[in-house]
């Protein structure tokens, strides 16, 4: 069945960047369900030519080598323009009879993608339901609802709990791009589709988790937004968390969307909540130096770009095992990466004349080197017994050929058209996330804050990070992946 795909916000740049581009590419691959049309709604006024014709330049960039002139011309018939207001009631009864006018049939499902500024969001919503636009008796009605979603508990349950006055949770997606990340989704693949992995995969066989998101780029024009963000709410309560949650959750019964986030969710009800002087002793912060120089950041902001939060799992599987969550701006290179450090081995044998082995580690590399590494230690060949650290490596785009993986906007867009809901988070898990991310950013106004550092971009992250580890008797795995 075709259906409308209605983008609120359409002259934003994550509709010309991401939106598009991954639909242009889902319907050059033939997954796109025939004749799904795309209506841009927003208060500038275009007809539907010049808008398609600001799509295709930003398509043409972002699709790169595989934009095809032909292929555009056949998906951008069905792109439309519907200029609208959604401070105005008016204006969505208007939509709603251009919606009715272009659909085949009165069965065709809708998907209303909220891409505005999240201060729209609750209005946009109730806007929908007043006009009669989240009807769902003749085709299904979603919502697609970007980040931030709220900017604590408070804001975040008052969100859900006007959104459910209008769509009931099944209608509801909340993007978290990182779900949509091939590699992320790869890791249920190694957990769950390999039986090697599974009976290790615990306390008495691992001794910390590392996940990583370190990105090269600073904050750029965004202060207005980020000074008020900040890493915990920009990074942390979201992805990193989302990470965390995949590699900590039990296996569940099917591979299913309630099934899969209810064990998603028990690992965020096991987290240990932290009290104290846990504030300062298990998390870091730091800004990096030129942070104050931005354009629009205020003097004398404390707002961190860079933090490491120790977590625990208080649960059967992983007491005991210190989960470093870790990201920044202005970092070494972009990369984000879990590191599963296994323990060492009970009794050293081969040790005292070379180096005490490091102990086995799993690498998963989510970006930009896609791929999983197990290192593990080998016989420095021809010589003494001398072992060394060796590398099984596996390139997702070497089994590609070089290519790029999808970018997660496809998957996602793809998964709310079909109905899918499995990577998208649910009420309860932003709503638990925001309960463990809340008492730290309070803390950090308080005087039980760690002191915030400053670091030089280019690195990874204050020095005192390094030094931190140290104290824990671990070491970052700061490596730079090289891209195939
Ligand atoms: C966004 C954050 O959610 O994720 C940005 O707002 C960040 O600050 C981005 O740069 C990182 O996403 P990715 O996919 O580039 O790792």
């Amino acid at each position: 069945m075709a259906d409308s795909i209605v983008i609120f916000g359409a002259s934003g740049d994550l509709t010309s960047r991401k939106l598009v581009p991954a639909l242009y590419q889902l319907f050059a691959k033939q997954r796109l369900p025939a004749g799904s049309r795309i209506v841009g709604v927003s208060r500038s006024h275009f007809d539907h030519q010049q808008w398609r014709d600001l799509l295709r330049e930003a398509t043409e960039k972002f699709a790169g080598d595989s934009f095809d002139p032909e292929t555009w011309n056949a998906f951008s018939e069905n792109i439309f323009y519907h200029a609208g207001d959604i401070q105005v009631v008016e204006d969505f009864q208007e939509l709603g009879k251009f919606l009715d006018e272009m659909e085949p049939d009165s069965g065709c499902g809708r998907i209303y993608y909220l891409s505005t500024m999240p201060q729209l969001y609750e209005k946009a919503i109730q806007q929908l339901g007043a006009a009669g636009l989240a009807d769902d008796h003749r085709g299904f009605r979603r919502v697609i609802i970007e980040k931030p979603f709220g900017t604590d508990l408070a804001t975040a349950h008052a969100l859900n709990d006007s959104i459910h006055e209008v769509f009931r949770e099944d209608q509801i997606y909340r993007i978290d791009h990182y779900l949509g990340k091939e590699t992320v989704q790869n890791i249920f693949a190694l957990r769950f589709a390999n039986s090697i992995f599974e009976p290790i995969w615990n306390r008495n066989f691992v001794d910390h988790v590392q996940i990583t998101v370190a990105e090269e780029v600073v904050i750029g024009r965004r202060a207005g937004y980020y000074d008020q963000s900040g890493i915990l709410r920009d990074m942390f309560q979201n992805h990193l968390l989302q990470l965390m949650m995949i590699t900590a959750m039990e296996p569940p019964a099917r591979y299913d969307s309630s099934l899969v986030r209810d064990e998603k969710v028990k690992v965020l009800h096991s987290v240990r909540r932290m009290i104290g002087g846990d504030f300062a002793s298990n998390t870091v912060r730091g800004q990096y130096a030129g942070y104050l120089d931005e354009e629009g950041v205020p003097p004398g902001s404390e707002t961190a770009t860079f933090a490491i939060l120790k977590l625990y799992c208080d649960n059967w599987r992983w007491k005991g095992v210190p989960f470093y969550l870790r990201s920044g701006k202005g970092m070494s290179c972009r990369t984000t990466q879990i590191v599963i450090q296994f323990r060492q081995v009970p009794h050293i044998l081969f040790g005292e004349k070379t180096r005490e082995p490091i102990g086995n580690r799993l690498v998963i590399q989510i970006q930009e080197a896609e791929g999983v590494q197990l290192h593990f230690e080998t016989k420095v060949p021809d010589s003494e017994m001398k072992t060394r650290t060796s590398t099984l490596d596996f390139s997702f785009r070497h089994v590609a050929g070089g290519d790029a993986l999808p970018d997660a906007y496809q998957r996602l867009l793809l998964d709310a058209i079909l109905g899918d809901t499995s990577l998208f988070a649910r009420s309860d898990e932003v709503e638990l996330a925001w309960g463990i991310i809340d008492p730290i950013i309070a803390a950090w106004k308080s005087p039980a804050a760690p002191p915030l550092h400053s670091y030089q971009t280019g690195l990874w992250g204050p020095t005192q990070a390094s030094q931190w580890m140290q104290t824990q008797n671990r070491e970052w795995f700061d490596v730079c992946p090289v891209i195939e």
